[in-house]
């Protein structure tokens, strides 16, 4: 059955920081580029109190903050303003959605997308809301925005009270990493490409290592962040997602079931990291004062402005259970406030079987390097490949190798291409009904079931964060993580 086109877009959370920061600018260039319906129509929802004017005010404000200065010039605005209107909404108040409902007019033959960017502390209340107002209907599918819980407990709640009004096939679980460009050019390297598959495995790959390095800190988001580390920040979905997006078996179809089927097989293989395992295997640590990009950056505690265990680093070793990856592990590293902003996968490959250049007895010039691949995500967009070649000269003694980039500059390649926000991609595969980018109930379960664990082996082993200088590469334990099984942290 195809659904309606969908005519109505309800942003709850419409005057929060993901909204106008992302959400309503993504909106903004799919709507620049023509790629929103022409009676698409925005209506934002949040507790203040706004009439149409002041938000659209507002809107205008956040594009001309948010968008490059030349995209929010070239555009008419005025035209973009035209579709977004403003209610606001207690979720408390049933009253509030009976009138929200009366504004959308959702006839069974419109199509109606919800996208909840709000607390999910308010999940429940908002579907029990909309439910009541007849805004749940076979025309409606939803969207949310993580974070889905704090444990595999409470998401299974969210999932539960989501799941009594909207069955899965209309449920789009948000993991933003999942529309970057870059996060689906692996899909295309790896599926697209015969050349990669015949090694990909662990007789082919020696290790792998998933790193997303941040040099920003709170970011004002204390509140949030300290309740929730960077375990269950960053590993529990962006890492986890990367992981098994590495790790899956060639899915048969690029669609919502194939892929996510593929993807949820290697979340239930991870090893379990638990209490006999979680010192062995991972390593948690906590800014102090130091550096940011050159500047002084004060420490954890100081930015949060009271004590606290939370992890704002935390390095993982995992090993995936079954055929292809037994024997070939994954080391995952993320934190606050690391020496550079960069987001990377760096497959190690097995050495050569066995070196001919070994005999030649000329040393140094002689020793061969595994091949490596390096797919950088951000800030840079590239594919490197590093191979032995010889080295020019007459090498009397022998050949001189050394080891050389073959170099996939994605931004080079594509230049002039506009990259676009993750979101643009998120809303428009929302609105069109696209699963395949979001993430599944079994997958979301699947990794706070892994995190879960990891988290109960810390608190076993009183295991606290270890402190680390703002603008370094985390604690020394973290790169001893890797190097005790003589691999080095791809830097
Ligand atoms: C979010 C986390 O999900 O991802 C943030 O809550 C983090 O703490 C952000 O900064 C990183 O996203 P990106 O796209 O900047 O790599």
């Amino acid at each position: 059955m195809t659904s309606p086109t969908v005519t109505k877009l309800l942003l709850f959370g419409a005057t929060g920081d993901l909204s106008q920061r992302m959400l309503l600018p993504s909106l903004f260039n799919l709507h620049a580029d023509g790629l929103l319906a022409p009676g698409l129509r925005i209506i934002g929802t949040a507790r203040s109190e706004h009439d149409d004017a002041e938000f659209r005010e507002m809107v205008s404000a956040s594009l001309a903050r948010f968008l490059p200065g030349e995209r929010a010039k070239a555009f008419d605005i005025e035209k973009f303003l035209h579709r977004v209107s403003y209610r606001t909404l207690d979720v408390t108040q049933p009253e509030h959605f009976a009138e929200l409902a009366a504004t959308v007019d959702a006839g069974p033959d419109a199509g109606v997308a919800i996208f909840l960017s709000t607390a999910p502390s308010l999940f429940e209340a908002t579907i029990q809301g909309l439910v009541g107002a007849g805004l749940a209907g076979p025309n409606v599918r939803i969207g949310l925005e993580k974070p889905l819980g704090h444990d595999l407990a409470s998401s299974m709640a969210i999932n539960d009270a989501v799941a009594a009004a909207f069955p899965e096939a209309r449920t789009f679980r948000i993991d933003h990493y999942l529309g970057k460009e870059t996060v689906q050019n692996l899909i295309a390297l790896r599926f697209a490409n015969a050349m990669f598959e015949p090694l990909w495995n662990a007789r082919g790959i020696d290790h792998v290592h998933i790193t997303i390095a941040e040099t920003v800190g709170l970011e004002g988001r204390g509140d949030f962040y300290d309740g929730a580390g960077a375990l269950r920040d960053m590993v529990q979905n962006h890492m986890l997602q990367l992981l098994s997006l590495v790790a899956m078996e060639p899915p048969a179809h690029f669609d919502g079931t194939s892929v996510r089927d593929e993807k949820v097989k290697v979340l239930r293989s991870l090893r379990p990291i638990e209490r006999a395992t979680a010192q062995a295997n991972s390593v948690i640590g906590q800014y102090t004062q130091g550096s940011a990009l050159g500047q002084p950056a004060a420490s954890y505690v100081a930015d949060l402005e009271r004590p606290s265990d939370t992890e704002t680093f935390v390095a993982l070793k995992a090993h995936i259970d079954n055929w292809r990856w037994q024997g070939a592990p994954f080391y995952l590293r993320t934190g606050k406030r690391l020496p550079v902003r960069k987001s990377e996968i760096f497959i190690q490959f097995k050495p050569v079987p066995h070196s001919m250049f070994a005999d030649a007895g000329v040393g140094a010039g002689a020793a061969l390097c595994p091949n490596k691949l390096v797919i950088s995500l951000q800030p840079e967009e590239n594919i490197r490949l590093l191979v032995m070649a010889k080295q020019p000269g007459l090498d009397r003694e022998g050949l001189r190798l050394r080891e050389v980039a073959l170099d996939l500059s994605l931004t080079d390649a594509f230049a002039g291409v506009r990259r676009r926000i993750a979101y643009e991609r998120l809303l428009i595969d929302l609105i069109e009904g696209q699963p395949t980018l979001f993430v599944r109930r079994d997958e979301v379960e699947a990794q706070w079931a892994w995190v879960d664990a990891i988290r109960d082996g810390w608190e076993n082993n009183h295991m606290k964060p270890r402190p680390y200088t703002a603008g370094s590469w985390g604690p020394s334990a973290g790169i001893g993580l890797a190097e005790r099984d003589g691999v080095t942290w791809h830097e």
